[in-house]
């Protein structure tokens, strides 16, 4: 059972993202099908949370709006990256908010939960509870003034809204009160022994050591309670009959990795298969690929709520640590990123046979791969690694050997004269071998940098016996020696058997590569299976193959050029952009419209009323259908405000209307007034409404 961390479907996703919780997750899968085994891997887009709501306020639309673009997106973006799952779900589908409905009923119902009143941060001026992502304040560990109440974007370090030092809401800017309201809570303290013994002491020999040193830090700040639940709208609701949970939905963090559960029943419907083996057979292996900021969540929390549920327990945790780009962080709001789409865009669907772009890209994530420490991508560096591994070792070893078969030994593969064996061809045979060995090993314990080395090695070895034994050079005395085109024979048949090795064990990695060598030897995928990976004869004798084909292209100075220029430039547009709204917004703020008399005010008839239903306008993204009250009469009104509010969410409200406006006709529908609203700077609405309720129809002057 294999897991990549649910990304939040709130914005594209980057190269440093694959790098560090998909690709790796994608070789391992890929490996683990060629050796048959029984491996579902699942992933699929985190809906939820706060990271998708403050989305939907910046692009002034509705989080569903925000979670079916950016949905498409990635599920798109990692199918063109060749990342195979074999199930990418969202955590907004109903059998994702059943699976996490019922398991936490489960827990609750067992009394593994504590209910708590507690203090949460408010902020009174939107009149609202504050999700941890909503706070922003000093990060206690580096100082950051910008850190999130749930983590420093910075530093990685994950947090609570308590730590930040000056915390100040996003929603209105002022520093937040509290307020007290009834929550859910896990409590990780008392399970501190069973995490102690089964983190540090059991996997202390085979889980990473910055993922035990993360663990071992934080379980060294005390484990406290950790809340379950959230005042928010947005989310899985609790269960219905969970008493006081009305109004409050799941933590995010405690429904998505349920994500992973629901995403595996989805295929599990989808294949005719049980899905319960995969989250409850003791001899089930699960491994859960993440990022180091998912560390704690995937190492601690949802241990124990699996622990808890009856389910397995993660066998290991491989989490990366951050990749950089071009000597500073990577992160798609600053412009300084490269975004899978923009790669996809660039390089891949632009050209014929973009798929060798794709694993071109694959081939320098993976050798720069964070493992053990942030690394760093550079266009330069994914060039160098290109043109002088791919293209001048790899595809040059793979084309030499075709092009001499072809010249030298009809289209066809030689045969091997046993007894002419020298030292050096029977070296090549081991070297097959204990490559694929050390191969094995490394993918078996997560060392995906190293385990690509050896197999570029492998390809390298291959193209210095072929320099050694320099058939070309041996063709020409053919004419004196017709004995030794059987040296030819030998050398060539060495070189391809190697090559269909090479075919195996790059397919892990660059599978479109792979498949791309299987055609060219007239093989079929079969070929791939790891089983047949170290073994000396593939190919047989008289077998005849096709025409070599370009298995990578060289990357251009210019190309590295413009790459960086774009990226210089995503930046800069990205600052200016910021610099701009927020001085646009400044200048509306401080203009005040012409002078007007108090006869022209009076004018406007201004009255209470109460939103008794409301209704989206179809074909219409941002249009509600209102009915009010206006004590006298009932009214349809048309506002413009879809793109804030549900219909259930502001019926019974009372808001000021403008109520002698002449009436207008939207989309076919008569709207008879206006509905005041106030927009703050972040473009996001607010109703005026009257303090307390009072009677409809009161006028306002
Ligand atoms: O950090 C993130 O992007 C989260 N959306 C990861 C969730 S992983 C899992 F729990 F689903
Ligand atoms: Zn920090």
């Amino acid at each position: 059972m294999i897991t990549s961390a649910l990304p939040y479907a709130n914005g594209p996703k980057h190269i440093g993202h694959l790098a560090g919780a998909y690709l790796p997750a994608d070789i391992y899968v890929r490996y683990l099908r060629a050796k048959k085994e029984d491996v579902v891997y699942v992933c699929g887009s985190d809906e939820h949370g706060a990271a998708i709501t403050i989305q939907a306020i910046k692009e002034n639309t509705t989080p569903r709006a925000i979670v079916d673009k950016y949905h498409a997106l990635l599920k798109s973006n990692m199918a063109n990256l060749g990342i195979s799952f074999d199930i990418y779900h969202r955590t907004s589908e109903p059998i994702h908010h059943q699976t996490a409905q019922e398991f936490f009923t489960a827990l609750n119902d067992k009394g593994d939960l504590i209910q708590k009143e507690t203090e949460q941060f408010y902020d009174e001026e939107a009149k609202s509870f504050l999700a941890d992502r909503y706070i922003i304040g000093t990060c206690p560990v580096c100082g950051n003034e910008n850190a999130y109440g749930d983590q420093c974007e910075k530093c990685g370090t994950s947090l609570s809204p308590d730590q930040l030092i000056n915390p100040r809401s996003t929603l209105s800017g002022k520093a937040p009160s509290k307020k007290s309201t009834t929550h859910w809570f896990l409590p990780l303290d008392k399970h501190e022994g069973f995490l102690r013994d089964w983190i540090l002491n059991q996997h202390k020999d085979d889980w990473k050591t910055n993922v035990l040193g993360q663990c071992k830090s934080w379980m060294d700040l005390g484990l406290q309670p950790r809340a379950v639940t959230r005042d928010l709208d947005w989310g899985v609701p609790l269960p219905p009959n969970v008493d006081g949970g009305k109004g409050k939905v799941l933590y995010v963090w405690f429904d998505a990795p349920i994500g992973y559960i629901s995403a595996t029943r989805q295929w599990a419907i989808d294949n005719n298969k049980d899905w319960k083996p995969y989250w409850q057979d003791k001899d089930t292996k699960l491994v859960h690929f993440i990022g180091k900021d998912n560390i704690v969540f995937h190492a601690i929390i949802f241990p124990v709520m699996l622990k808890l549920h009856g389910n397995i327990l993660p066998d290991n945790v491989p989490s990366n640590e951050f990749m950089n780009l071009e000597g500073d962080k990577m992160s798609t709001s600053r412009g300084w990123s490269i975004e899978m789409d923009d790669y996809i865009n660039d390089f891949v669907k632009k050209e014929n046979g973009g798929d060798m772009m794709v694993d071109a890209l694959r081939y320098y994530l993976t050798q720069i791969a964070p493992e053990t420490k942030d690394s760093e991508f550079t266009w330069k560096g994914f060039q160098d690694a290109v043109n002088s591994e791919l293209v001048s070792i790899f595809g040059n070893y793979v084309n030499r050997t075709f092009v001499l078969m072809h010249k030298l030994c009809k289209g066809k593969v030689p045969p091997l004269h046993e007894t002419l064996l020298d030292d050096a061809d029977k070296k090549i045979f081991a070297d097959i071998l204990e490559t694929k060995n050390r191969i094995e090993n490394l993918l078996e314990t997560y060392k995906f940098r190293d385990a690509l080395y050896e197999v570029i090695d492998l390809a390298r070895k291959g193209n210095k016996y072929m320099q050694d034994k320099q058939p070309w050079i041996v063709a020409k005395t053919l004419d004196t020696n017709p004995d030794n085109q059987k040296l030819i024979d030998n050398c060539l048949h060495i070189c391809l058997q190697l090559t269909a090795n090479l075919t195996v064990l790059i397919n892990p990695f660059l599978p479109f590569t792979a498949k791309k060598m299987c055609y060219m030897l007239k093989v079929v995928d079969k070929m791939l299976d790891w089983e047949n990976a170290g073994k000396p004869k593939l190919l047989s004798v008289g077998y005849s193959l096709r025409a070599p084909e370009l298995l990578f292209r060289k990357i251009e100075d210019e190309e590295v050029k413009q790459q960086v220029e774009k990226l210089n430039n995503k930046k800069m547009a990205m600052e200016n952009a910021a610099l701009k709204s927020a001085d646009e917004k400044d200048a509306t703020l401080a203009t005040v419209k012409p002078e007007i008399q108090f006869d022209d005010f009076a004018k406007i008839d201004l009255k209470v009323a109460t939103i008794i239903s409301a209704s989206k306008v179809e074909k219409a993204d941002k249009l509600l259908k209102l009915e009010v009250d206006l004590g006298f009469e009932k009214r349809t009104i048309v506002s413009g405000i879809a793109m804030h509010f549900t219909p259930e969410e502001i019926v019974g409200k009372q808001v000021v209307v403008v109520a002698n406006l002449a009436p207008r006709k939207m989309r076919g529908i008569e709207s008879n007034g206006m509905i005041l609203m106030a927009e703050d700077k972040s473009g996001k609405l607010h109703f005026v409404s009257p303090q307390t309720v009072i009677d409809a129809g009161s006028n306002v002057s």
